[in-house]
């Protein structure tokens, strides 16, 4: 056995690996990271393309041992990322899969295209492609994506900046970056440290602008708002009413805890800490954490706003605000729709066992449980009602 250092889709991974162990083995069955497909394993379809410090490689030719020291990026570390986000949408408008076996690494290497040759034309485009197979959509869809994408980026160049998020820097191996996308980039950047500000001030609205997903949510609780209030300072308190979470500690408006969460037979344990900030005028609490899954390498960080606002005097309303950010494998699992209704029936079931505590009965809910039936039929009920106006 041998050990090797990698970092992976941002995070430091240390393992023990057989000499012989390939890098796309690794990824796939020691991080779960499936995104990388596997094709001929001889280096020739492209299908296991990924970035190794900046550059597309081929992971089922790569010796994991071999990678000491470097920087693997797959298609799960691109999300969030602006030019692979652009190649997504121009992907999906140019009908540029079908099977989408061949899609990760077809990304992967059209996003070093687009940002290596910002002025390369449909000839250079295909010609780029030629280590990347597809077995069924005759890559017209492909090269036309990518046009797509080098278009836009020439046009911005003239001042029509529309970029929406941006992640990775790494240049692509020769050095030059898409002057577009630079730029594009850096707009980002500062918007997000100006977001991360307002989080940091504890923001309500900060929630709403923030390029995460975000879910509203509003509550009403059978308990007058003063016993709520005095509720979301019992950190013990909240972590017993929240199905699948776990206390560990709570010193001065910081806490530290595990939330279980499973995802049909898949479980989830997020391990991660946190901090409480308080407004007593707008009665509001802003919960902000993060956590990783250790088993998928999933990680997940957030920001969670509470505002309380009487209902009559034996109850209250309650506005939940959550921006979050998922990245890693279980994200497959996880799009926003299944979160956005998985939310809800957490916060729904948070709120019923709060008024059960403050009853003196126990909680009923004990594990947080994204049932995928269960979920579906949520969204099917939510969908109905909003086509028949009901809300
Ligand atoms: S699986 Fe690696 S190139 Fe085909
Ligand atoms: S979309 Fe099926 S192999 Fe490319």
């Amino acid at each position: 056995m041998m050990r090797v250092n990698l970092t992976v889709n941002g995070a430091a991974v240390t393992a023990n690996v057989e000499p012989r162990l390939q890098l796309a083995d690794f990824l796939r069955e020691h991080l779960l990271l499936t995104g990388t497909h596997i094709g001929c394993e001889h280096g020739v379809c492209g299908a296991c393309t990924v970035l190794l410090s900046g550059a597309p490689a081929r992971s089922c030719i790569a010796y994991t041992a071999a990678c000491e020291g470097a920087e693997v990026h797959t298609i799960e570390g691109l999300e969030g990322d602006l030019t692979a986000e652009r190649l997504r949408a121009a992907f999906s408008a140019e009908h540029a899969l079908q099977c989408g076996y061949c899609t990760p690494g077809m990304l992967v290497t059209a996003r070093d295209i687009v940002l290596r040759l910002p002025d390369a034309d449909a000839s250079r485009i295909r010609l780029e492609l030629a280590g990347n197979l597809c077995r069924c959509t005759g890559y017209a869809g492909i090269a036309r994506a990518i046009e797509r994408v080098l278009r836009e980026a020439r046009a911005e160049a003239g001042g029509l900046v529309t970029a929406t998020s941006g992640v990775i820097s790494a240049q692509a191996p020769d050095g030059a970056l898409n002057p577009a996308f630079r730029e594009a980039d850096n707009e980002q950047r500062g918007r997000d440290d100006e977001a991360a500000e307002q989080t940091r001030a504890s923001d309500a609205n900060s929630a709403r602008e923030s390029t995460d997903p975000t879910i509203a949510l509003r509550l009403r609780i059978q308990r007058p708002r003063a016993e709520i209030w005095r509720a979301l300072h019992d950190p013990a308190l909240l972590a017993a009413c929240v199905p699948g979470a776990r206390l560990v500690s709570a010193v001065e408006g910081h806490i530290a805890g595990e939330m279980q969460l499973a995802l049909g037979p898949i479980v989830a344990l997020f391990t991660g800490s946190g901090s409480l900030t308080f407004d007593d005028a707008a009665q509001r609490v802003t919960l902000s954490g993060e956590g990783t899954d250790r088993r998928s390498a999933t990680r997940l960080s957030g920001t969670a706003v509470v505002t309380l606002a009487e209902a009559g005097s034996a109850a209250t309303d309650v506005a939940v605000a959550i921006s979050y950010a998922l990245r890693g494998p279980l994200v497959q699992l996880a799009r926003g729709p299944f979160v956005r209704a998985f939310a809800t029936g957490a916060a729904e079931s948070v709120a019923r066992n709060l008024e059960r505590r403050l009853a003196g009965e126990p909680s009923v809910v004990e594990l947080a449980h994204l049932s995928l039936s269960r979920l579906l039929m949520r969204m099917v009920r939510q969908r109905l009602r909003r086509w028949l106006h009901l809300r």
